[in-house]
C-alpha cells in the first residue's frame, strides 16, 4: 500500500514537473513572439507618429519655431514609475478622441500652443502610437537620427543639412499643412463637406497667412487647376508644375526646388490628392456631390479644381524665406 502511494506521489511529482517545463517552454516562445510582435507595433507606431505627429511635435530640439511641446515632454507628463502601458495607452486614448481642457494633463501647454486641434485616429493605431513612445527612450533615440535621414532620402529630400533654406521650407509647407488638414478634418467630421467648403472658402488664406506669419516666411498654395484665382500659379510655378507631371509620368522621383533670389529663397513642394480631397476636387456629380458642387460654383464661378483622382499633383507649396 505504502509503496504504491509513494509510487503514485512520484509519478504526480514527474507528471506536474514535465508540464511545468511544458508550460516554462512555452512561456519561453510566447516570450519571444511577443518581443517579435512589440518590435513590429514599435516600428509601426513610430510610421504613424513620423505622418501624424511630428509635423506638430517635432523631435527635433532645435527647431525654436516648434507647434506643440515634443513627444519626451509629453511622455515626461503622461508617464511615471507607476503607469502601465495600458494606463497609458487608455490616457492617450482619451485625450486623442476628444482634445479638451478637461482630458489634458498640459494645461501650460494648452496656454502657450492653443488646444490640440482634433483628428481621426482609429483604436489599432493609438495603440501602435502608445507602443512606440511607452517602450522607445526618446530622450536618447540612437537608431532615431540615422532612420530619420533614411526617410528624408527616401522622400526626395536631396538636402541633409537640417538648417539648408529647402529643408527648412519643407518643415513649414509640412506643418502648415498639418494645421490645414487637421482643421478641415474637423469641419468635415463635424458639419459635414458643405460646411467645410465655406471653411476653406474664408479660412483657408488666412489661416496658411498667419502659419506663415508665425514662422517667418510667406506661404501660399497654388495651382496649374486653380479654384481660387488667387492661387493661380505663376509662370515659374506653373514651370515646376509642369516639370514635376513630366517626372510623375516618367516614374522618376519628385524633388522639391530651390529658387533663390537677391533677398530670398523660394521654396517649392508638390501637393498630391489622396482620397479625401475627391469630395471637393473629384469628378463633378460622382465625386462632388450635387450640394457641393453647387456651392462650389457659386463661390468660384471660375473654378478649374476638379476631375482629379487620388494621388495626382493638386498643387504646390510656395514657401518665401528672407536671406538674412
Ligand atoms: C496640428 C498640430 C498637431 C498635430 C499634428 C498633433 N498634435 Fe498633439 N498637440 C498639439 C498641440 C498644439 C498640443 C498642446 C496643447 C494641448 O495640450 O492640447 C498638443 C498636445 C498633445 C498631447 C498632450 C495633451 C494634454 O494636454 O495633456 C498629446 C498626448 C498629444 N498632443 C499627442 C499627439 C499625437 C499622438 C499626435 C499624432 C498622432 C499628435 N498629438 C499630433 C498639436 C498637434
Ligand atoms: C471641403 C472641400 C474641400 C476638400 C475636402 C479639399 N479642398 Fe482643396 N480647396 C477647397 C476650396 C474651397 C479651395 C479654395 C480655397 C481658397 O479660396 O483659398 C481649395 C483650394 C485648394 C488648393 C489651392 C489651389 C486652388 O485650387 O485654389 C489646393 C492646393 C488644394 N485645395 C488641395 C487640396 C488637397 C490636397 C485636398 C485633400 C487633402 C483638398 N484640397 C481637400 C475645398 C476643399
Amino acid at each position: 500500500m505504502k509503496t504504491t502511494f509513494t509510487g503514485l506521489l512520484l509519478a504526480a511529482a514527474f507528471v506536474s514537473s514535465c508540464n511545468q517545463t511544458e508550460t516554462a517552454q512555452k512561456d519561453q516562445t510566447s516570450a519571444l513572439e511577443n518581443q517579435a510582435m512589440d518590435k513590429s507595433i514599435v516600428a509601426e507606431g513610430f510610421k504613424l507618429l513620423e505622418t501624424n505627429c511630428f509635423s506638430c511635435h517635432s523631435p527635433n530640439a532645435s527647431m525654436d519655431n516648434r507647434l506643440a511641446p515634443p513627444m519626451e515632454a509629453i511622455k515626461k507628463h503622461y508617464i511615471n514609475d507607476n503607469t502601465s502601458l495600458e494606463d497609458f495607452t487608455r490616457d492617450l486614448t482619451t485625450f486623442l478622441n476628444n482634445p479638451k481642457a478637461e482630458n489634458s494633463k498640459m494645461p501650460g501647454a494648452i496656454q502657450r500652443f492653443g488646444l490640440m486641434p482634433a483628428m481621426q485616429f482609429s483604436k489599432a493605431e493609438v495603440v501602435k502610437i502608445a507602443h512606440y513612445i511607452f517602450n522607445t527612450e526618446l530622450e536618447k533615440p540612437d537608431w532615431f537620427d540615422k532612420h530619420y535621414e533614411e526617410e528624408k532620402e527616401k522622400h526626395g529630400v536631396t538636402s541633409k543639412s537640417p538648417d539648408s533654406p529647402l529643408e527648412a521650407g519643407k518643415a513649414i509647407a509640412m506643418r502648415t499643412q498639418s494645421v490645414l488638414g487637421a482643421s478641415l478634418k474637423e469641419a468635415i467630421n463635424t458639419k459635414g463637406a458643405d460646411y467645410a467648403l465655406s471653411f476653406c472658402s474664408t479660412s483657408a488664406i488666412a489661416l496658411t497667412d498667419s502659419m506663415g506669419f508665425a514662422q517667418n516666411a510667406k506661404i501660399k498654395r497654388v495651382s496649374d487647376k486653380n479654384r481660387n484665382p488667387k492661387n493661380k500659379a505663376n509662370p515659374t510655378e506653373l514651370a515646376f508644375i509642369h516639370a514635376t507631371k513630366e517626372a510623375l509620368q516618367q516614374d522618376l522621383d519628385v524633388q522639391p526646388k530651390l529658387i533663390s533670389t537677391d533677398t530670398s529663397y523660394v521654396g517649392l513642394y508638390p501637393i498630391f490628392s489622396s482620397e479625401m480631397c475627391l469630395q471637393c476636387h473629384g469628378k463633378p456629380l460622382q465625386d462632388v456631390k450635387e450640394n457641393t458642387l453647387a456651392k462650389i460654383r457659386q463661390l468660384y464661378p471660375d473654378d478649374l479644381a476638379v476631375d482629379y483622382k487620388s494621388k495626382e499633383l493638386r498643387g504646390i507649396w510656395v514657401v518665401e524665406m528672407k536671406k538674412k
